[in-house]
């Protein structure tokens, strides 16, 4: 099979402390025209013992050669289950990019403010209408700040009732994410199992009068829709407890499916994943939060209000959980994700989640047979395959190396944790047949490999600037800091 991965033009590159030469400047600045003014003796150092000189043409060869290096959705296909790393089109850029936008100073009064305020506005009110939840916070700085901003709500709503309920239903197909955020609100975490999704009986089971919530992905992590929803909410609110949802996946049902019609209380959305926004390498990201009208109270503060048609931030709710991060959250994701929603409108959300579906179940198709698939309920947005039948001992951690020769970044593996071996492929809705059929070609040619010539999968990967890792010393004992 033809590979799109190739050995081009990859230059090494030095740091730029090996770069340096002594008097070398990026700089120039005119002749001072004015008396030299001295900086107290204190606050000046002798030298900067190792600081490298650089020229600008030094700098700009640097940075420009490491960008290559660099693998991202504007490269190439990256598959990453659970991530959603969908493309994320210009036009949210050029918008956030909009002066009044980039150059808008959160501390600005809220009259002067009236058109920034507007666009949160409208995106809290976007994303109420997507979701089914009449009241939207979009402060979180992410998916996991909004589970924390949305559990703190659910147990400020149990103190308000006077009940401090001690434990938190979740079942095992959860993002990491959710038991750490109900251990972070201080409750006991009690682990459900499933059988790929969760049965009302399970939940019944466990249910009790210490359970102060449930929280529930869905679509789970193994691309599965939760069908007894439903059921599910109503045993839980029928035992005095609330449904957390992580809405991360919305990408499955933007448009097709509300959760909040489903009888849930609290969910997060990820705008960085289903509202293409860019992400990767830690954030910025931004985990609005969608609430039932009773838990609207507890919404962190500001909440943006609008009266007749003007703007304003309100801080006076006295049920509130307070504030979670400063001033407004990441504005200018906001910005993107509101461009987003305009320039797709109702009905490309609903495409997009038809898409992504779509290619979900194109790759299902296409691998299913050479590789495992543990859960055969209908995928959504991902699907799940394992490498149990993978041949000549090799395991999904050389399938995803012998991926990155063929030119593509690997998928998620060993998550979720219920399957074991897992790969998780999630295509998202941006990729074209093309695309997905030459990834699927990789998949099937790097499965006839393992059988016949396992160490080409063993040694991956080979095309590489640097080959197979010490992934476990890099993790454990990273080397973080130049010496000479
Ligand atoms: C299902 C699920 N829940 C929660 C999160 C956490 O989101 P974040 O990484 O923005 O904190 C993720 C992240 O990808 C996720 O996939």
């Amino acid at each position: 099979m033809k590979s799109l991965g190739t050995q081009g033009l990859i230059l090494n590159e030095k740091l730029l402390f090996e770069h340096s030469d002594a008097g070398r400047k990026g700089y120039s600045l005119p002749r001072l025209d004015v008396p030299p003014a001295r900086l107290p003796a204190a606050l000046v150092r002798e030298e900067v013992s190792g600081f490298p000189e650089l020229s600008e043409v030094d700098v700009v060869r640097h940075f420009t050669r490491l960008s290559t290096w660099n693998y991202g959705v504007d490269s190439g296909f990256y598959p990453l289950g659970s991530c959603t790393m969908k493309y994320n089109p210009k036009v949210n850029e050029v918008a956030a990019r909009t002066p009044g936008m980039a150059a808008a100073h959160p501390s600005t009064p809220d009259h002067l403010s009236q058109g920034a305020l507007a666009l949160m506005h409208d995106l809290q009110e976007a994303l109420a209408e997507i979701s089914g939840f009449p009241a939207v916070t979009l402060q979180p700085a992410a998916g996991a700040h909004g589970e924390l901003a949305g559990m703190l709500m659910i147990r400020a709503w149990h103190e308000a009732q006077g009940n401090s309920r001690k434990k938190v239903l979740i079942p095992d197909t959860a993002h990491g994410t959710n038991p750490a955020t109900a251990a972070l609100c201080g409750y006991e975490v009690v682990p459900i199992a499933s059988d790929g999704v969760l049965s009302a009986a399970a939940v019944a089971a466990a249910m009790g009068g210490e359970v102060a919530a449930l929280m529930i992905t869905n679509p789970n992590t193994l691309g599965l829709f939760e069908a007894q929803i439903r059921e599910i909410c109503q045993i839980i609110h029928d035992g005095g407890g609330l449904v957390y949802c992580d809405g991360a996946n919305l990408n499955a049902l933007m448009g097709i499916a509300r959760p909040g019609d489903m009888g849930i209380d609290v969910m997060h959305f990820n705008l960085h994943k289903t509202f293409s926004t860019p992400h990767g390498g830690g954030g910025p990201g931004s985990g609005p939060v969608g609430v039932t009208a009773v838990l609207a109270p507890f919404l962190p503060v500001p909440v943006v209000v609008e009266e007749q048609g003007t703007y304003r931030l309100e801080v006076d709710r006295p049920l509130s959980i307070g504030r979670m991060k400063a001033f407004g959250g990441h504005f200018g994701i906001m910005v993107r994700a509101w461009a987003y929603i305009r320039s797709m409108g109702g009905e490309g959300l609903k495409r997009a989640s038809e898409m992504a579906v779509l290619n979900a179940n194109y790759i299902r198709a296409r691998l299913e047979g050479t590789y495992h698939l543990p859960y055969t309920a209908r995928s959504l947005h991902e699907v799940v395959f394992s490498d149990r039948d993978l041949g000549g001992n090799c395991h999904t951690l050389d399938l995803a190396k012998r991926l990155i020769d063929y030119g593509y970044h690997p998928p998620t593996i060993y998550f979720p944790l219920v399957v074991k071996g897992a790969i998780m492929i999630e295509p998202t809705e941006t990729e074209s047949k093309e695309v997905i059929d030459e990834f699927c070609d990789a998949m099937l040619s790097i499965a006839a490999e393992a059988g016949e010539n396992p160490d080409l999968l063993h040694q991956a990967p080979k095309k590489t600037r640097v080959g197979r890792m010490d992934e476990t010393g890099a993790a454990r004992k990273p080397r973080l800091k130049w010496e000479k």
